[in-house]
């Protein structure tokens, strides 16, 4: 068990139809709920954080905290960068031991993005390390900051499969965040890509979509779906008081409760 390349998750949950959480952390609290909810239900998951939290969570302190959860774990675990914007950053996740990174360039024109993951993936593969791309874009920075969520072309779709990426976050009218209304998935993007990809397909922008839409985008092909927004309001609504230990323990166990919910909905219950 233990710590795992990513890669390897989304294979089997690929052979088995499920989509394997990729849960946001920020401190101790949020891994170890993570963990505790997999460990309860058996069931394989990915510790990410995104660059562009690191102001709060630095990565040379909370990196090997991830990393240091997921070898004690009794289930397969990847540790994850999320949303990394720099090489410098992926550079310095490959080094702490990052069994996976995300090179995001979909601010970018489709070249400077397929130049970057083409990077990544020239360092990522030295470590044996998974690499996840994004094209369209998914809506709402990771921090809330405001930017379009844009339905990714079958070409560039194609182009970034030809990196040599593992994983592909496709825009499908997804957004990080909170959605003001439920969003319009654009369903047809992972009908017309089903089966002609190497990569395996991701979903940003978990939160606030329905249990019917997750089943959805499943069986179209989603193997790692991201929840972040959910994890930091479970967490912030467990810390009632002043005491700082009763919110540890009760923000783990928000955590771990809301983490169980989506391992049961992504169908990788008992697939450790
Ligand atoms: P949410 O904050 O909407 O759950 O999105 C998570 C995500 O996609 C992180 O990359």
């Amino acid at each position: 068990m233990a710590l795992v390349n990513m890669q390897s998750l989304l294979h089997k949950a690929e052979e088995g139809g499920y989509a394997v959480g990729s849960f946001s952390v920020a401190n101790m609290e949020c891994i170890r709920g993570v963990i505790r909810a997999a460990e309860a239900l058996h069931a394989p998951a990915i510790l990410q954080i995104a660059e562009i939290r690191l102001p709060y969570s630095p990565l040379y302190l909370i990196g090997p905290m991830m990393l240091a959860a997921a070898k004690h774990a009794q289930v397969p675990v990847a540790v994850h960068l999320d949303h990394g914007k720099t090489l410098a950053c992926v550079q310095e996740a490959l080094d702490l031991g990052f069994t996976s990174v995300m090179c995001d360039g979909s601010d970018q024109p489709i070249d400077a993005n397929v130049a970057f993951a083409k990077q990544t993936v020239a360092l990522a593969k030295e470590k044996g390390a998974t690499v996840e791309a994004e094209v369209g874009r998914v809506g709402r920075g990771e921090d809330g900051s405001e930017s379009e969520a844009q339905i990714a072309s079958m070409d560039d779709c194609f182009r970034m499969d030809e990196t040599g990426i593992d994983a592909l976050a496709v825009g499908i009218g997804n957004a990080h965040g909170l959605y003001a209304a439920t969003p319009q998935l654009h369903y047809e993007v992972l009908e017309e890509l089903h089966g002609k990809l190497r990569s395996s397909l991701v979903m940003h922008g978990g939160t606030g979509l329905t249990d019917e839409q997750f089943q959805k985008v499943i069986s179209l092909g989603m193997r790692k779906i991201n929840i972040a927004t959910d994890l930091f309001m479970s967490q912030a609504g467990a810390c009632q008081g002043k005491d700082i230990f009763k919110n540890i323990a009760s923000s783990v166990d928000a955590v771990s409760a809301t983490v169980q919910r989506y391992i049961k909905l992504f169908g990788s219950e008992g697939k450790a």
